[in-house]
């Protein structure tokens, strides 16, 4: 294989951009490829797909049709697609794009030195979409840092089932990884100068691993990681409000290098909703979740995941939705239309609700969130948060960047011998996306 160059495009969620992180170290180590830059200077061409949405689904054919045209011009390059379109729709897409040569899915990653060769070998396409129960992290190489903050994956798939979701169609059932395979990464991690670590998974709280006497639950899986020398500060995501044991929420008093910030998906806020999404939990259970977690741990800040306009949802269902946000006073929304995935239960159920009023109640919604969290962002001047510096400011010169505990971005004057490193900064202003601050102290 004469490759030398990849490039690879990330869609999606924070797992695929995991994943696309380990793609490039796998073909470092397996055919000594370097990322490229651009398509351009590429021979081979991944692309990451999400299909959570249908926008986002739209987007790989569109990049395919770029990529035919550079191919056309370049015929040696080989064209791979991944992630969840690739797992939906598997050797279809190259109905659609004959352009593509290999079709893997979230858990064959580890396989695409194999699906190279073969295509160098024999110019015939190659799919591999299954889901080798836990193949793929057995097979990864060694964990290499990029900064001071880094992601582990513990676990893949998902075996809720939401009525909305393609994700346990396109990831699988919910499979956790083994306990020392993911101690063992934190720590390669850290031994590199990793810092913060984000345990991800589609929801890490359903972490289970067992081996003989030995077990863990996702309670025990943090206070394994805090004990990781280096390691100080952890996030996780995504967490789901069924299976948010007491364990799991004194851990947040318990463990203090887990973050004060909590992304906590609640979708609805309306009990008839959440019952018709097949979630699990009523808005107060929802809610007496979060109270446990602020008397735990005091400040707690909130993210969460909302779908608006879900078939069926009324003015009540959706007022129900800005009742519980007023009361539980988030910090930021990931909130989405309802889109209607072909397979789901929930795209057999009637929607009459008119595009313009949902996106009307979309726009309300996040225009509330948005004052909740400039409001968070105010009450923070004048006050000095510790910040883990990642690298140089992204728009001001002789400025480096960080991230306070509740997970916002803190610019401040400093040189790049700051880029890794903990700093005591003041907050001298709140600005829409960011704030900016003074270097206290080391
Ligand atoms: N595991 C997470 C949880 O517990 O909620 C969510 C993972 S999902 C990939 C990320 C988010 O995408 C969901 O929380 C939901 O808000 C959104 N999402 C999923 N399916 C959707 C759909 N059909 N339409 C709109 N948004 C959707
Ligand atoms: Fe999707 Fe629900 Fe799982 S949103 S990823 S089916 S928890």
């Amino acid at each position: 294989m004469s490759a030398r160059k990849v490039f690879v495009r990330t869609h999606g969620c924070q797992m695929n951009d995991y994943d696309s992180g380990k793609i490039i170290d796998i073909l470092a180590a397996s055919h000594g490829m370097t990322p490229a830059d651009s398509p351009e200077e590429a021979d081979v061409l991944l692309l990451n797909t999400c299909s959570v949405r249908d926008k986002a689904q739209q987007k790989v054919f569109s990049e395919l049709g770029r990529w035919k045209a550079l191919k056309r011009s370049k015929p040696g390059v080989v064209i791979g697609v991944g992630g969840c379109v690739a797992s939906q729709e598997g050797s279809a897409i190259r109905e659609r794009a004959p352009c593509v040569d290999i079709v893997f899915g979230p858990q064959t990653i580890q396989r695409l030195p194999e699906m190279l060769d073969s295509v160098a070998r024999s110019r015939k396409p190659v799919v591999d979409i299954r889901f080798p129960e836990m193949e793929k992290f057995d097979r990864l190489p060694e964990a290499r840092a990029d900064g001071a903050a880094a992601f582990v994956s513990i676990m893949e798939g998902c075996g809720k089932y939401c009525t909305f979701c393609v994700v346990p169609y396109t990831r699988g059932e919910e499979v956790s990884r083994p306990l020392p395979g993911v101690l063992g990464e934190v720590a390669a991690l850290a031994a590199q100068g990793v810092r913060e670590v984000t345990l991800l998974g589609q929801n890490v709280n359903g972490y289970r691993w067992r081996d003989g006497a030995d077990g863990a639950d996702f309670a025990t899986l943090l206070y394994h990681v805090a004990a990781v020398p280096g390691i100080d500060r952890i996030r996780y995501t995504t967490s789901h409000p069924v299976e948010f044991s007491d364990a799991l929420i004194e851990a947040h008093a318990a463990i203090p290098q887990l973050a004060g910030h909590l992304h906590l998906p609640v979708q609805s806020g309306s009990d008839r909703i959440l019952a018709l999404m097949k979630r699990g939990y009523t808005a107060p259970e929802y809610k007496s979740i979060v109270r446990k977690l602020r008397k735990a741990r005091p400040n707690l800040s909130l993210s969460s995941d909302f779908i608006v306009g879900f078939p069926g949802e009324s003015d009540d269902d959706f007022e129900r939705t800005m009742a519980l946000i007023e009361e539980v006073n988030y910090d930021q929304s990931f909130s989405f239309l309802y889109s209607r995935r072909p397979g789901t239960p929930a795209a057999a159920l009637p929607d009459d609700t008119p595009q313009a009023v949902k996106k009307r109640r979309l726009a309300r919604l996040q225009r509330r969130v948005t004052e909740m969290a400039a409001a968070i962002s105010g009450a923070m001047v004048g006050a000095v948060e510790r910040v883990l510096v990642c690298g140089p400011a992204k728009k001001t010169p002789g400025q480096v960047c960080g991230r306070t505990d509740n997970n916002r971005v803190v610019n401040f004057d400093g040189g790049p011998e700051w880029t890794g490193r903990w700093a005591e900064v003041e907050i001298t202003r709140a600005l829409p996306n960011s704030l900016q601050g003074r270097l206290v102290s080391r």
